[in-house]
């Protein structure tokens, strides 16, 4: 399209949303940005658009003059699935953040796609319901952005990823028109599950504008603990105990390694040693359950006693408050923040069995430091459900750039182990633009040609998200 066509149709667009609706000049600046500072993002317009039929006829006016439309939600994504280009329209769900109906009787709520994940938390909250999806970046990313990542978290293990939460959905189609699946039941067989194709699709199959999704009691009694190992087995094998011990109590189960702790204590703020001696690693730990009465805390006292008594713990502490527990969740989820700290990062989001999770830990922290002598690796992650956010560190004092140039050498050697261990390259974040070729190597051939026939299906004119994913 020449740029007088385009500027015609960007006009057209932007009279849709109406001056609320359009991000321009330095406004338009977070917008580009990208987490990790990998990519820079650019476009045509930034439109926001207030309501489905907006967002619909947005569509409609692209798919007549096949634009490229970028969709995007709280733009916290983590693989570039959300980094426009300039040869097409961004289009941000953040005003759409309507919470539509909550049926506390069917345990149900419906929110528009904009709808930031704390606030779908609260308002859970408010009806005495829990919406267990749980992330760090929570404050900021929207529920269309889990959806469209297949988002998972730290109640997984108990909860399901964001797929697992979903009961309906409102899709934007390629070509305009509006599919309306917001039913809100727990059974229905009636055909193809239309909903999970859209579920992490990462914006390449249409845009969400609603969901339905699952809501559950209210926990009342949670315990929290923080302990201390010495093996990565050990850490392994005290997650199958807990898990063995506690029934369905046990929500989340977490992997903190030494280099992480050391990190968050140095540069982090107001961070203190989380027990009276240091240990290789740790596991924070949460079990909860919506009974008032269940003594939870003796449950989980009796665990810790048996695993110091088999020498499988060495020490750990156990939340006294919810000040106290959520001071554990702050070191968790400063792992992630403060990582940067440590110079370049080379990431990878795999997952593996459960039962190999410490296999993959060993192997692969030894493959990459044969490699390169003085690499940091930082792994961490929600290893009960078998996801390792295995970061290398660049080594102390190396530099930066040089560093990074290595990112795909390291991916082949990490992403090689995992998959011999039948494992995923992309547990929890995503392809989008970060993993696309990984993905292209690593997909057996029919898998990938069914996927593209599936997108070619619904977005014949290739103007969804293009250049994600596949
Ligand atoms: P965006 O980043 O805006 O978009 C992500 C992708 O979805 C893009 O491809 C975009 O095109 C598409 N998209 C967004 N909205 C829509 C829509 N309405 N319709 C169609 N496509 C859409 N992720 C985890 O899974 N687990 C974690 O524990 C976790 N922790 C994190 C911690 C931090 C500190 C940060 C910064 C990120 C973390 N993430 C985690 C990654 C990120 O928060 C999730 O991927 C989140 O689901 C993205 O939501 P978003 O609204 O920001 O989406
Ligand atoms: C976390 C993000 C990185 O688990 O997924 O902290
Ligand atoms: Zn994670």
């Amino acid at each position: 399209m020449d740029s007088v066509a385009a500027a015609d149709v960007v006009g057209r667009l932007k009279a849709v949303v109406g001056p609320k609706g359009v991000v321009e000049g330095t406004d338009a600046a977070p917008y580009f940005r990208e987490q990790r500072g990998l990519y820079r993002g650019a476009a045509l317009a930034v439109l926001r658009p207030a309501s489905t039929d907006e967002a619909a006829r947005l569509v409609a006016i692209c798919a007549a003059a096949r634009l490229p439309i970028y969709p995007q939600g709280g733009n916290t994504g983590l693989s570039g699935g959300a980094v426009a280009a300039k040869n097409g329209v961004l289009i941000n769900l953040g005003r759409m953040n309507r919470i539509r109906a909550l049926d506390a009787l069917n345990f149900t709520v419906t929110a528009e796609a904009g709808c930031v994940l704390a606030e779908l938390q609260r308002a859970a909250e408010a009806a005495d319901r829990l919406f267990p999806l749980s992330l760090g970046a929570e404050g900021s990313c929207q529920i269309g952005g889990n959806l469209s990542t297949n988002a998972g978290g730290v109640n997984v293990l108990r909860y399901g990823n964001a797929r697992e939460l979903a009961l309906g959905l409102e899709v934007v189609l390629p070509d305009g028109q509006v599919w309306n699946g917001l039913r809100g039941l727990r059974k229905n067989n009636t055909g193809y599950d239309l909903k999970q194709l859209f579920i992490g699709a990462e914006g390449t199959l249409g845009i969400i504008t609603a969901a339905t999704l699952k809501l559950f009691p209210r926990p009342r009694e949670v315990e929290t603990a923080l302990l201390g190992l010495r093996r990565i087995d050990d850490v392994m094998e005290l997650f199958a105990r807990a898990r063995a011990a506690s029934g369905d109590q046990l929500t989340g189960f977490e992997l903190i390694p030494r280099i992480g702790i050391d990190n968050v204590l140095r540069h982090g703020e107001g961070f203190r040693e989380p027990l009276a001696t240091k240990h290789p690693w740790y596991a924070l730990i949460e079990i909860s359950t919506s009974r008032g009465d269940a003594q939870l805390r003796q449950a989980l006292e009796g665990l810790l006693a048996a695993a110091m008594d088999a020498d499988l713990v060495q020490d750990g502490t156990i939340a006294e408050s919810e000040a106290q527990r959520r001071e554990l969740w702050r070191i968790r989820a400063a792992l992630a923040e403060q990582q940067e700290k440590l110079g370049g990062s080379i990431k990878h989001d795999v997952s593996v069995p459960v039962s190999k999770v410490a296999e993959f830990i060993v192997r692969a922290s030894a493959a990459v430091s044969e490699r390169l002598p003085g690499i940091r690796p930082y792994p961490f992650g929600h290893v009960g459900d078998g996801n390792i956010h295995f970061n290398l560190m660049q080594p102390s004092g190396a530099d930066k750039a040089v560093y990074l140039k290595r990112w795909a050498e390291f991916n082949r050697i990490v992403h090689d182990i995992v998959v011999s261990l039948g494992g995923s390259i992309s547990a929890e974040h995503g392809i989008g633009l970060l993993r696309r070729d990984e993905l292209a190597h690593y997909a057996a051939p029919l898998e990938l040609e069914t996927m593209r026939k599936v997108k070619a299906a619904l977005d014949p004119l290739g103007i969804m998200n293009p250049g994600k994913v596949i």
